[in-house]
């Protein structure tokens, strides 16, 4: 075998530097309290089903629509059909959506914000102005500047939702609306609240309007929630918006980076491009050529091994130790923040050991000073706590 074998190790020494990178990732993996990725995503026997099946060998895309037809390339647009359903259902979409598995949180707002001002441009003739909180992520506004779309920031109140008041001052009459609406905010994790802006849309009434949703995080568990309440934030036939992203590594536990776009049949339908004759002259909606096609196989084997009861017990359990960390913060006098359905608890920001031992992601806010966040995820359990809250307190004094 030569150095270059592709199936074998690298040499010793690459090797070894490689094994104590692993070695360190391995240690400090259930440290990462600042971000909301699941350190549990226990992939073993699905590693181990790719190298079973000859799959840890091939090299598979998906590209464009996953319900193309005459397609020789291989994919595996078929499961991520079947992926796609699963959650398309649980956001009360039935046949009338189309959508894709996409590249990550960001991939699926840019193509909310590509479909929409694609729609509200082709209704009306004028360029959509796009309006999002000063909360939401930050990949909405750079996306308006990718774009080219004039963008305004409306206003968010100290708990983190936008202000709808200052959206009803802000909203142009004369323009299309493309309203970008976070479920929830980044560092705060608020609901906006979708009643009011359909409520300032009615009054203001501009020419068109498109309503994308960045549900990156919470558009996992919400749909699992026992309280209406909660999933009627994410269920298309109660607030009526256009669009959707969610990203498939965070609630939903997979291990890299990829999520889902849906929207309704119709935006797709508004929105054709011309076909691509090197691509068998299909029509590609997607912006994007190539994603992985391991990310369907992998989201479908997440659903699998999880089942509706799975999702359903998570979602309550992370609910659970979010509400028993905010507990054990408050007992030690410190300042929480925690917004209703959230999984994130904003509090007075502790020594910087502590920041940067448990990787907690830190904001300077106007209303309550610096603080941290923690996103309790499905790791969590209350001894984790009890050793953070231990931890804190031992570097207080
Ligand atoms: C609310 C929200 N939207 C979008 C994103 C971006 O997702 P990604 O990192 O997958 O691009 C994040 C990431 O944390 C997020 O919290």
């Amino acid at each position: 075998m030569t150095r270059y074998d592709r199936y074998s190790m690298p040499p010793a020494e690459e090797t070894a530097e490689l094994t104590a990178l692993a070695a360190e990732l391995v240690e400090r993996k259930f440290k990462q309290f600042g971000y909301p990725f699941d350190q549990g995503v226990a992939m073993t026997a699905y590693n181990k089903w790719l190298v079973d099946t000859g799959l840890a060998d091939i090299t598979l895309i998906n590209v464009g629509d996953p319900w193309k037809k005459d397609w020789d390339m291989l994919s595996s647009d078929v499961i991520e059909r079947k992926v796609l359903d699963f959650w398309a259902k649980h956001y009360g979409f039935e046949d009338n959506y189309w959508g894709v598995i996409t590249n990550g949180g960001t991939d699926g707002n840019m193509h909310g914000i590509y479909f929409g001002r694609k729609l509200l441009e082709r209704e009306t003739g004028i360029m959509p102005i796009l309006y999002v909180s000063e909360e939401a992520h930050y990949s909405v506004k750079k996306l308006a500047d990718v774009q080219n779309i004039e963008e305004c920031v409306v206003r968010a109140s100290p708990a983190g939702r936008m202000d709808t008041e200052d959206l009803e001052a802000k909203l142009d009459p004369s323009r299309p609306a493309l309203i970008v609406i976070a479920v929830g905010g980044t560092f705060k994790s608020a609901i906006d609240d979708q009643e009011a802006v359909s409520a300032v849309v009615e009054r203001v009434g501009p020419c068109a309007v498109y309503r994308h949703v960045d549900m990156a995080l919470m558009g996992g568990y919400l749909p699992f929630l026992d309280d209406p309440l909660a999933r009627s934030v994410v269920d298309v036939r109660k607030m009526r918006f256009d669009s959707l992203a969610v990203s498939g590594h965070k609630f939903i536990a997979l291990n890299e980076p990829c999520g889902m776009f849906i929207c309704k049949r119709e935006v797709l339908e508004k929105t054709r491009s011309a076909p691509i004759p090197y691509l068998a002259d299909k029509v590609i909606p997607t912006i994007s050529c190539s994603r992985s096609g391991f990310a369907a196989l992998k989201m479908y084997w997440r659903i699998a091994v999880t089942t509706e009861e799975g999702f359903r017990r998570q979602a309550k359990h992370v609910l659970k130790m979010t509400e028993y960390l905010r507990r054990r913060l408050e007992d030690t006098a410190l300042f929480t923040l925690v917004n209703p359905f959230a999984n994130t608890v904003c509090f007075t920001r502790p020594a910087d050991r502590i920041v940067h031992e448990y990787a907690l992601a830190c904001n300077q806010t106007a209303e309550f000073g610096c603080l941290a966040h923690v996103v309790v995820m499905q790791y969590f359990t209350e001894e984790l706590i009890d050793r953070f809250i231990d931890d804190m307190i031992s570097s207080t004094v």
